[in-house]
This record gives C-alpha cells, structure tokens and sequence, in this order.
C-alpha cells in the first residue's frame, strides 16, 4: 500500500471517533486532508468543527461543514490530527506544516486527542526530524541564539509566515531525552509563541495505519 493510501484509510477510520451532535476540533496536514472528506459524508451528524489553520477551514468550506469562531465554544469533543513524529508514549513533534500552535490550542482543549497516522511516523524516539519553532518575527534571532544553548541547529523557515503572522525556526539535530522537560524550556525562552513538542499534551488515542489494517494504540 502506497503511503497515501494509508493516510486515507486512518482518515476513514477516525470516523469511528465522531459522536452525535458534537464540535470537533481539526487538525492540519496531508493526513487530515482525508479525515475532513471522510467527515463530509457524515457532516449531518455533527454541529460543526473549529478548524486549527486556514488551509483546513478552505477545505472544510469546500466539503460544507460549519466551522466555528474557537472563542465561542465551550467543549470539544476529540481533537484529530497527525503528527510528523510520534513515541510509544503518544508524545509527538507536529508543525511540519506550520499551523503548530492553533493546534495546540485546541488539543489542548479537547476531552480526546485522537492522533491519526500511518506507520512511517512511529520513532523510538522523538528528534530525527527537525523542530518547528514559532516565533515572533522581531525575536528571531534572539531565539535562534538560545536554540543553539540547547544544542540544537535552528534554520529559519525563508518566506514561511504563519496563520498568526510570524516565522518558523526548525531545529535540527536536537537531543529529545526528556520531551517534556525540552517543551518547557524552549516555551520559556521570550518571543516563543510555541514549540511543535506535545509532550503535556499528548495523544490519547493512536490510530496506525499499516499495510495489515489500523491497530489502535491508547
Ligand atoms: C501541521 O502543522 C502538522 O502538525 C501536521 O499535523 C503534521 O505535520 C502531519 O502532517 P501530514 O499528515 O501532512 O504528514
């Protein structure tokens, strides 16, 4: 099976995930692309969805399901998206794409994350990818100085802004012993808005795609 028909089959699979009459929170990326067509064929079951960067709301608009303004909503029910790197603890590093903190705003909201990916995003341990850093643009270098403090090789993302119009540092060759620890840190430094390690926040759910069906992790 061909990478993206994995991504499409746990998309489908999430579906599972959808309770009656409820909002849900949606991640972004290639994998997600396949969980909001897959929701269009169930969209009169839900109320709506809060939508984490522009690309998915284009794309929710398209399918026809209402999207809602994140700050009148009191409760969501899951969260979906994917990861670009996940551990067996279900803590993942996300950003790839950019829209790291309005996802992180919402899995942080959500009752359940559910994390959907296919095999090739399992690691034994986070880091063999760069970190997305997002930063304020007047910080840029100030953060990238303390990046390097912490062992890591930021690059600047040339001509990627935001959702929230600022900048992205990935961070190469970072050492993730202590996720969590390393997620604070790098939150700590002034003109940080977030770091793409969901490490407080993990997944409490993993469904993997694999060429032998979806195994659930959680
Ligand atoms: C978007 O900023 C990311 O967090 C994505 O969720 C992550 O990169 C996975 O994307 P793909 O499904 O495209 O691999």
């Amino acid at each position: 099976m061909k990478q993206d028909e994995l991504k499409k089959a746990v998309g489908w699979a999430a579906l599972k995930y959808i309770k009656f009459n409820t909002i849900i929170g949606i991640g972004t990326g290639s994998t997600v692309s396949y969980f909001i067509n897959a929701l269009g064929s169930i969209k009169e079951k839900i109320i709506g969805v809060v939508s984490s960067s522009k690309n998915s709301s284009i794309q929710l608009k398209k399918v026809g399901i209402p999207i809602y303004n994140f700050n009148n909503i009191d409760n969501l029910d899951v969260y979906i998206d994917s990861a670009d790197e996940i551990d067996k603890y279900m803590q993942m590093i996300k950003g790839g794409g950019g829209a790291l903190t309005q996802e992180k705003i919402l899995a942080f909201a959500a009752k359940q994350f559910i994390c959907i990916i296919d095999s090739s995003k399992q690691v034994d341990i986070l880091g063999r990818g760069p970190l997305p850093v997002e930063v304020i643009p007047m910080a840029r270098s100030l953060v990238a100085k303390e990046l390097i403090r912490l062992g890591g090789l930021p690059e600047y993302r040339y001509g990627v802004v935001t959702d929230n119009g600022n900048s992205i540092l990935d961070v190469h060759n970072m050492n993730i012993i202590n996720a969590s620890l390393l997620e604070e840190r790098i939150n700590n430094i002034p003109g940080v808005v977030s770091v793409g390690i969901f490490a407080h926040r993990k997944a409490d759910v993993v469904l993997i795609s694999t060429k032998n069906g979806i195994k659930v992790l959680n």
